[in-house]
């Protein structure tokens, strides 16, 4: 996988699978310190000592039958890569906290690849109880898109309306842009 934007796009997907109502994006461009961080929670059914064991362990999660996948591991590799750092929490019930840390000018670190996109991807299987907040900040800059916010202005329509979509795909580009300009 090349952008580390796919890897948040799977993150997220365990995120929804594990039945969250609300899941917080977080991607942290402090480029004067030389450090990206993302995070990713989420309130959903969390994980239980021994598979949060197997998730850190790529070597068991490659050698079993799908039972345990590759997402995290993969997010762990990729932050290794860049000499950076992986960490999870989790406790079943409760939910899942991640953070990713890595160099940001580390010649190994995977580009960050196109987050409207995949914020936009995640709004089609957002069900109506669930909530995806989503904050990116560059240096001083920050970015924030809630789709509880959104959810009022909207009423009626439903957030994964294929024309709602394309709209907020727009909006998080936009605001993407604005945040990369401004310094
Ligand atoms: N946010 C989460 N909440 C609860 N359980 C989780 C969460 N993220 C991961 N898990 C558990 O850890 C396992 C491994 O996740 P991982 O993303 O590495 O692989 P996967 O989702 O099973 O497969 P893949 O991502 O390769 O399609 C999941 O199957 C799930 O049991
Ligand atoms: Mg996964």
């Amino acid at each position: 996988m090349e952008d580390l934007s796919l890897h948040i796009l799977d993150i997220i997907e365990n995120s929804l699978a594990a039945e969250a109502t609300d899941i917080e994006v977080q991607v942290e461009e402090r480029i004067t310190e030389n450090i990206l961080i993302i995070k990713i929670k989420d309130n959903g059914k969390g994980m239980d000592k021994e598979t949060l064991v197997n998730v850190l362990d790529p070597f068991y999660t490659t050698k079993t039958t799908r039972a345990v996948g590759l997402g995290l591991s993969m997010l762990a590799q990729a932050s290794k890569e860049a000499d950076g750092s992986f960490d999870i929490k989790s406790k079943p019930g409760e939910g899942t906290d991640i953070t990713a840390q890595f160099v940001y000018n580390h010649i190994d670190r995977k580009p960050l690849g196109n987050m409207a996109e995949t914020i936009a991807a995640c709004l089609a299987s957002l069900g109506p109880g669930t909530d995806l907040r989503y904050r990116h900040s560059r240096n001083n800059n920050e970015f924030l898109f809630d789709t509880k916010e959104i959810r009022k202005i909207l009423s009626d329509v439903e957030i994964n309306n294929v024309e709602i979509i394309s709209f907020l795909k727009k909006h998080l580009e936009e605001g993407l842009i604005e945040i990369s300009e401004k310094e």
